[in-house]
């Protein structure tokens, strides 16, 4: 997993522009927020489902950069203080600390677009055919969109203080972390070849991939250590979030969790060892303490 890390910022240093390519603030700011932190774990399930499909795992490296520069930009703006307001953010000062709130938007305004265009140039660089481009693209835009990531960012900012109810919460986490897991994951299913049946299997994984993850983002902001998240912990009782732990209490959250990434796992149950990547990572996110 270490090594497929490296080779991920390798993939986003190459991706992004220079700094000393004009606008030079921009693009400064385009690399402290993506550069050199997180633990790319949208990347890694790309490539995860490309390779237990037996697909060429370097075929990725377009999807792995868009996925890597979304995520990043929807970190950028949900840190914002008109969103979270958060100061810090993998171990650093978030980017509107550093270079303000206008660059901040701008920053992640530029990385959205630029992650569309690496997108655009897979049949260039990765050698992908424009059918399975134009598939890749369109998993991208859904989980991204209006009725993806930032659909599930606009129902968390307005369940603020509201009243706690299942349905509401399960949709915001299905939306605003699930979205991208399932693009990511679906995106490398695509690259790896998956037949329908394939790619059924492999979207079963991702949302309940995704629920696990987001229960314990949830979970960690109550238990965790800053130090070791590298943001702030105890926030979203502070902000009144709707929150797996608020709802069900830790204990039953944790149960949850598991119950999600059993499922993970049985969703890979016609897959062979070519999926262990994909198993390791469901494994490991109800360990993390990071
Ligand atoms: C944080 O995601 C934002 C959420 C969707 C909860 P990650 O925990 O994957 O963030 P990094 O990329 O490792 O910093
Ligand atoms: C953020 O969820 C989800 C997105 C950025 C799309 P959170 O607000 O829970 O993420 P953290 O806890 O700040 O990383
Ligand atoms: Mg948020
Ligand atoms: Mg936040
Ligand atoms: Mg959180």
């Amino acid at each position: 997993m270490k090594q497929l890390v490296l080779q991920v910022e390798a993939i986003l240093d190459q991706a992004l522009p220079s700094e000393q390519t004009a606008p030079t603030v921009l693009h400064e700011s385009m690399r402290y927020s993506t550069l050199g932190g997180g633990k790319r774990l949208r990347a890694l399930l790309a490539m995860g489902a490309c390779a237990a499909l037996g697909g060429d795992v370097n075929a990725t490296s377009g999807l792995v950069a868009a996925i890597e520069m979304i995520h990043a930009y929807s970190l950028i703006h949900d840190d914002l203080p008109c969103m979270d307001d958060d100061d810090l953010r993998r171990g650093k000062p978030t980017n509107h600390i550093v270079y303000g709130e206008a660059v901040a938007v701008l920053t992640g305004d530029a990385l959205l677009t630029e992650a569309f265009a690496e997108l655009a140039r897979m049949p260039e660089k990765c050698g992908i055919d424009y059918q399975t481009t134009v598939q890749v693209i369109a998993e991208v835009a859904q989980g991204a969109g209006s009725q993806g990531m930032v659909g599930g960012q606009i129902v968390d900012i307005a369940s603020q203080e509201q009243q706690m109810d299942e349905e509401t919460l399960r949709y915001i986490h299905q939306h605003k972390t699930g979205a991208l897991f399932r693009a990511a994951l679906r995106g490398g299913a695509l690259i790896g070849g998956a037949n329908a049946e394939q790619l059924a299997a492999i979207t079963r994984y991702a949302e309940n991939f995704g629920l696990a993850f987001q229960i314990t983002d949830d979970i960690l902001d109550e238990t965790g250590e800053a130090e070791q998240l590298g943001k702030a912990v105890q926030t979203d009782q502070a902000r009144g979030k709707l929150t797996y732990p608020r709802l069900f209490g830790l204990e039953e959250s944790q149960e949850m969790a598991r119950r999600c990434v059993e499922e993970c796992h049985a969703s890979l149950s016609s897959f062979t060892d070519q999926a262990d990547l994909l198993r390791e990572l469901a494994s490991f996110i109800i360990q993390r303490d990071h």
